[in-house]
């Protein structure tokens, strides 16, 4: 199955069936290897993901050869592969051009019609490929206390203009902010989602997958050990694994996750360097990083609800 020739038909087994694929960001050979070994654990299809700083990092081909690898290694897995964020038509061509299946254009930052403009060039490229698209629409960014309501309603998704964009620009689906932001450091209190806006987009928005940004949970144990170890995160928070459960069964189908990855890592790593100070074998603090990023992996899937989730 590897990485699949229609990729839309594994996003709308998600929305049909009311769980979320996990998008994950990779960015080198550990990262990938536990994220591959965690689905192929629980059977669950997969995005995996790829920002402009992924590929600048550690090279576009480098990455996609990293994935063939995996790909042939589990063959029973489909996968998406994912542009994170394009910036322009010319970073979504590339990455086309590179074996992506999947894109993300991202010009919610310009006005509705230069949005639509911009994301309507990049659909009518991908679709003449067989390649899909993402568009975001809305300002991504934590719902605090102090915000009012119609600030509110000016950053996030408003669904009368998400229908529109919808029908302007034909885009497979829909990234929209709901009240998170990207980072570990989503919330000051208990994290706020608008679920509400969520089913709306939903009911307004019929057999559009929407995706999730910003969704790490920042799980307070990592924290802990990265803090323990001489890190300092103080007051990392992220969005509430019960919230991630009920959006993905309302229509949220992609579910973005990076900074969880970042932090699982940097935890593993931390406690090699501090508890075993005359260790410099990088196999021995990437390995057991890459095993943590595995199990949390795992844990995620059971969250999303995509295990057990590969058809045919
Ligand atoms: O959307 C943000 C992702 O976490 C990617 O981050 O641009 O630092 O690779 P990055
Ligand atoms: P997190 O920072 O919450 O992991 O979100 C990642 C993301 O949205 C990538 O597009
Ligand atoms: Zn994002």
């Amino acid at each position: 199955m590897a990485i699949v020739k229609n990729p839309l038909e594994l996003m709308m087994d998600a929305y049909e069936n009311g769980y979320a694929i996990g998008a994950f960001n990779v960015n080198n050979m550990e990262i990938s290897q536990a994220i591959l070994g965690a689905h192929a654990a629980k059977n669950a299809p997969l995005i995996l993901q790829l920002s402009s700083g992924a590929r600048k990092y550690a090279n576009t081909k480098m990455l996609m050869d990293i994935i063939y690898s995996l790909a042939d290694q589990y063959p029973q897995i489909p996968i998406i592969v994912h542009q994170d964020h394009g910036a322009d038509l010319e970073t979504c061509v590339s990455a086309i051009e590179a074996g992506f299946n999947s894109v993300m254009i991202d010009a919610s930052h310009y006005d509705f019609a230069e949005n639509v403009r911009i994301t309507k060039e990049v659909v009518d490229f991908a679709h003449a490929k067989g390649v899909i698209v993402e568009a975001e629409l809305g300002k991504l960014g934590g719902i605090e206390e102090h915000v009012s309501v119609d600030e509110k309603d000016a950053r996030l998704t408003d669904p009368a203009e998400a229908v529109d964009f919808k029908a302007q620009t034909g885009c497979d689906t829909l990234a929209c902010a709901i009240g998170t932001s990207h980072g570990a450091y989503k919330f000051q209190s208990d994290g706020k989602v608008d679920i509400p806006r969520v089913q709306k987009l939903t009911e307004v928005l019929p057999g559009v997958p929407l995706v999730m940004h910003g969704s790490s949970s920042v799980p307070q144990e990592y924290v802990k050990i990265v803090n323990k170890y001489g890190g300092d995160l103080a007051g990392a928070r992220g969005v509430l694994e019960e919230t991630i459960k009920e959006a993905s069964k309302l229509g949220i189908s992609k579910v973005n996750i990076d900074t969880d990855l970042r932090l699982v890592m940097t935890a593993m790593i931390r406690k090699v360097f501090i508890e075993s100070p005359k260790e410099f074998d990088p196999r021995k603090y990437l390995g057991p990083a890459r095993d943590e990023i595995q199990k949390m992996v795992e844990h995620k899937i059971d969250v999303l609800g995509s295990g057990g989730k590969i058809r045919g």
